[in-house]
């Protein structure tokens, strides 16, 4: 597929998207979001894809936010384009049925913050900074900022995060848990990829079911959480991996998962 502010690669079930316009620290133009969105598409579609991984080209960014070269000539009416576009992008990564993992290798600020939001889970290498600085442009964070981060980390220290546009290392990020994971320089890929091929590993039917009882729980209130959890596990029940997982477990040996539902 013939991407230009991406790249699309995939080895073993695992898929890397890497935000490639290292010149302008990766951010994000329209013409990226398009392609994001056309790749995430095609990994919906694509059986063989069993973990995506989301990264920046070069060592100083993750993405250092939307394209501020675009907003700067935006009215209203564009803005609101603009911000749609991206929330479809976004929300297409946060609904794929498989794990998604951001690799921050440097600078996530504003969008690139926020896409970062919309994955499962964050490992981050040192170097890396957090922030939504869009307050500093006389603007608001415009893809899902607001929503995801106090979600994430609580609605007071995100309000810190937003009203003051102040970025955050990578230790303190992990401290107040938007990251899982601090890797010292150089391992961010390696600790990242490690962690992918262990999930890629697992039953691709429990991984989904579990992935969506989460996700599904976290809009809803305690007992409809539990219902999506209970319709979530029962149907993992329906899948030969549960066969396969429960009797490897009592023949003592290791479990050989093939992804499909015994109908
Ligand atoms: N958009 C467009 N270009 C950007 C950019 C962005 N978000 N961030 C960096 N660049 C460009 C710079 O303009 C510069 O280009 P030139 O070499 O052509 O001048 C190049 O990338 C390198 O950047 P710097 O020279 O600024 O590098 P630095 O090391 O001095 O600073 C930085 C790095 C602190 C990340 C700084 O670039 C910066 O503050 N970037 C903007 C961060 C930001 O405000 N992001 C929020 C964007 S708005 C948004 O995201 C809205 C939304 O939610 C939808």
């Amino acid at each position: 597929m013939g991407y230009k502010n991406i790249i699309f690669e995939q080895e073993e079930g695992v898929a890397v998207i890497t935000f490639n316009r290292p010149k302008a620290l990766n951010a994000l133009s329209t013409d990226l979001i398009a392609e994001l969105s056309q790749a995430a598409d095609g990994i919906a579609e694509d059986e063989a894809v069993r973990v995506l991984i989301l990264t920046g080209a070069g060592e100083k960014a993750f993405v250092a936010g939307a394209d501020i070269t675009e907003l700067a000539t935006y009215n209203a009416l564009q803005g609101k384009v603009f911000g749609k576009k991206g929330h479809e992008a976004f929300n297409k990564i946060q609904d794929l049925s498989i794990p998604v993992i951001a690799a921050v290798n440097g600078y996530a600020l504003g969008g690139g913050c926020e896409i970062a939001l919309t994955c499962d889970f964050i490992y981050a290498a040192e170097n890396a900074m957090f922030g939504l600085p869009e307050i500093t442009l006389g603007l608001m964070p415009g893809f899902g900022g607001t929503q995801r981060l106090p979600r994430l980390i609580g609605t007071n220290m995100a309000k810190e995060m937003i009203y003051t546009g102040k970025m955050i290392s990578a230790a303190e990020a992990l401290r107040i848990g938007l990251v899982n994971k601090v890797c010292p320089p150089g391992t961010l890929m390696e600790e990242v990829k490690k962690t992918a091929a262990e999930i890629a590993s697992k039953g691709k039917v429990s991984l989904r079911a579990a992935k969506q009882a989460v996700n599904g729980g976290m809009n809803v209130d305690l007992v409809s959480g539990c219902a999506i959890e209970i319709d979530a596990f029962a149907l993992c029940l329906a899948s030969e991996d549960a066969r396969e997982g429960t009797s490897a477990f009592l023949e003592k040996r290791k479990a050989v998962f093939k992804g499909s539902l015994t109908g």
